[in-house]
């Protein structure tokens, strides 16, 4: 190193431990040998959220948050800012992608039991960020003022009239109105731009501090803390960089080519990613014949229609989201992994994900009473991953768990 940096870095290190937290949590930071595909997704991620915060500040410049000009506005950026199309598509198609990462992200999660101890509050902060995240696509969906984000959010807002006694004053207090208008716009603005990105940020940073300070669980579920050399190195661990960091460029070196790839042959998707009744400015008067949400949201939204009572789709539908909360606490299993858990978890977790996928399927189509019971029954199995997994997870017969890692 130059001797003028060297003096700087010593200078900043005094007063701030750079070097201390860099060592600790990137060439010092001792992360399982045997990480594996659905080990790339956290950086993706990471990747992602950067993604979306430039492109949103970005679009920021040039969109108008009124009732009157927002539509017009996002016309603008895509046909008269210069390279406004493109802010819009990798914000647009950011979002979507956002969540295929962080469902597979999520998925990795449930296969490998990472939410299990001493994961368990990095598992809740994950959630955390699911939940946030989640706000922030619905926010963020009303802003360009089409017609579906217009009766997308005056169903999502409505349904907490389903609650007793409060309902009524607590949506009229959400939209700042009697239904939805340019005031909704306006706070849901202050919210996916200001308020929401700002908790995103400060729960990422606390995700992965949480994590650094248990360590990375990996395919096998074996704690590599348990096995150290003389020196107090994990046996199975290498540091995360050099090796990691130029792993993972491959990872996102391949996202990319897939991200783009979308990006500029199809990003509306089909309507999947961006709808099409949302090319038609927002009209109170003119209901689409067919309201769905975007696809991240369709199993939620399926468990909410396949229950005949609104409060109770409500509750239904929280519910489903809630109890992943509660999870390292339902898996009474002895080891992590599924690799040596016994075929009763391993027949849950796909029928969970395959309810999952069904009702986000379900969810994106027009109800019918057949597809209503596909989804009613989707839903009972979906419940019963997590509810029957105090038994199931207690009961079943596992494999042997190796001393150390394998391949
Ligand atoms: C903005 C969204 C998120 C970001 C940027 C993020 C980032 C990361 C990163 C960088 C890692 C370490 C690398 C890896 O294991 O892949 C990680 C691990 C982890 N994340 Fe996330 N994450 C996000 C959302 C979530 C969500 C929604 C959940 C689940 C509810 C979650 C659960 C976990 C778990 C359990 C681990 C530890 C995995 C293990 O060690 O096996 N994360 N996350």
């Amino acid at each position: 190193m130059a001797g003028w940096l060297n003096g700087l870095v010593q200078w900043v290190d005094a007063r701030l431990p750079v070097v201390e937290a860099y060592e600790k949590h990137m060439s010092k930071y001792y992360a399982p040998k045997n990480f594996n595909f659905w080990y790339f997704f956290g950086v993706l991620a990471m990747l992602v959220l950067a993604n979306q915060l430039l492109t949103g500040i970005w679009l920021t410049m040039s969109y108008v948050p009124s009732g009157e000009q927002a539509f017009a506005s996002v016309e603008y950026i895509m046909r008269d800012v210069e390279w406004g199309w493109l802010l819009r598509y990798l914000h647009s198609t950011g979002a979507s992608a956002f969540f295929v990462v962080v469902y597979i992200h999520m998925f990795r999660g449930l296969m490998y039991g990472s939410y299990k101890k001493p994961r368990e509050l990095v598992w809740i902060f994950g959630m955390a960020i699911y939940l946030v995240l989640m706000a922030e696509g619905f926010f963020g969906y009303l802003l360009p003022w089409g017609n579906m984000s217009y009766w997308g959010a005056q169903v999502i807002v409505s349904l907490f009239t389903a609650i007793p006694y409060i309902g009524e004053g607590l949506a009229q207090w959400i939209r700042g109105d009697y239904l939805i208008s340019g005031i909704t716009l306006n706070r849901f603005f202050a919210l996916h731009v200001v308020a929401l990105p700002i908790v995103l940020l400060a729960l990422v940073v606390l995700h992965i501090l949480a994590l650094h300070e248990v360590g990375s669980n990996n395919p096998d579920g074996i704690e590599i803390k348990q096995n150290k050399d003389e020196n107090g190195i994990p046996l199975d661990g290498v540091p995360f960089h050099p090796y990691y960091t130029v792993h993972d460029l491959v990872g996102v070196a391949v996202f990319l080519f897939v991200f783009f790839g979308v990006l500029f042959f199809f990003p509306e998707m089909n309507g999947y990613f961006l709808e099409y009744a949302n090319f038609e400015p927002a009209d109170p008067l003119k209901t689409p014949d067919h309201i769905a949400p975007v696809w991240y949201y369709t199993p939620f939204y399926a468990m909410l229609r396949a229950v005949p009572d609104k409060l109770g789709g409500l509750i239904v539908m929280a519910g489903a989201i809630a109890i992943f909360f509660v999870l390292p606490w339902l898996d009474r299993s002895p080891v992590k992994s599924i690799r040596y858990k016994g075929w009763m978890s391993r027949v849950f977790l796909i029928a969970f994900a395959i309810s999952f996928v069904l009702l986000g399927i379900l969810g994106a189509l027009p109800s019918t009473p057949g597809r209503t019971l596909v989804a009613q029954v989707a839903t009972l199995v979906y419940f019963s991953y997590f509810l029957l997994m105090p038994f199931y997870s207690r009961l079943e017969r596992t494999k042997p768990v190796p001393e150390r890692v394998t391949g």
